[in-house]
């Protein structure tokens, strides 16, 4: 384990981790999992409790997810979608359109980069509307949605955002909904309603030049997991449907599941 630890540190650039920490406190050296568990180099076994960073929503080695795999590399490990379809892409694209009520699915390799693509595809939707000034965007303060230089400009969290600042583009946040930021003896959906009003008061006045608005529904998880009520989507929807602007549901950390429903944006019957 030692010797994987030293090989690490010398050759790893572990993600989200200031290198000098690792002296202090190594990562763990994990030699497989099993369903909750992670086992180490030296067996000792740990309940991931995160799932990785809310990732592995259906355990580690699940015996059915491993076997579809094997099964699809004696076939076809991956060719490209442009000019190629296969069986696989189609099945999963009709079962997505199916549980979204939406249209075509685009892959992208991680959530940042479809929060790049979701950007991109408001943005170039007005300029095919011939209106190309619609082309800013905004987010809920303390909002999340990767680190990309695209999707960094509508996160709002210094921590990630601060140093890069000079690269990305200019965004506008409007108050979060988080119902801990609520007055003493102001009710959750009461604060919501406010919160959503002051987004009505920035798209009454800039909706033109606005592509999209883009949330995490339901639960803001790198701020802090902050909770709002889902009246704030219910009249964000109606809002953006008002104004034309693009309502972006960033479903990577909530979705599938996560909530109880299969989409967050669901608990706001939208
Ligand atoms: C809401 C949200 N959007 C986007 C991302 C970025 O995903 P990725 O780390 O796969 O780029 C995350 C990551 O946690 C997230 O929580």
């Amino acid at each position: 384990m030692d010797d994987l630890i030293s090989r690490t540190r010398a050759a790893v650039w572990h993600p989200c981790t200031q290198m000098k920490a690792l002296e202090a406190t190594p990562p763990l050296a994990i030699a497989r999992g099993d369903g909750p568990w992670l086992v180490d180099t030296g067996g000792r076994r740990y309940l991931d409790a995160i799932s990785s960073w809310w990732v592995n929503l259906f355990g580690h080695c699940n015996p059915r997810i491993n076997a579809a795999i094997i099964d699809q590399l004696g076939k076809i490990e991956h060719v490209m979608l442009a000019g190629a379809t296969h069986e696989p892409v189609v099945a999963l694209s009709e079962r997505l359109a199916k549980l979204s009520g939406l249209g075509h699915a685009f892959y992208g390799s991680d959530g940042a980069s479809a929060t790049e693509i979701a950007l991109k595809m408001s943005a170039h939707f007005w300029r095919n509307a011939r209106q190309e000034e619609k082309n800013g965007f905004v987010s809920l303060r303390n909002g999340y949605h990767g680190e990309t230089v695209g999707a960094l400009s509508v996160t709002d969290i210094p921590l990630f955002k601060a140093t890069y600042a000079p690269l990305l583009r200019h965004t506008v946040q409007v108050p979060t909904p988080d119902a801990r930021l609520a007055e003493a003896g102001e009710t959750a959906e009461g604060f919501a309603l406010r919160c959503a009003d002051a987004l009505e008061a920035h798209l009454v006045e800039h909706a033109a030049e606005t592509a999209a608005f883009i949330v995490e529904p339901l639960v803001q998880g790198a701020t802090g997991m902050a909770m709002y009520h889902p009246i704030y989507l219910k009249r964000a929807r109606e809002l953006c449907t008002k104004y034309r602007v693009h309502l972006i549901a960033d479903e990577i950390a909530v979705g599938f599941g996560r909530t109880g429903t299969m989409f967050a944006i669901e608990q706001a019957a939208i």
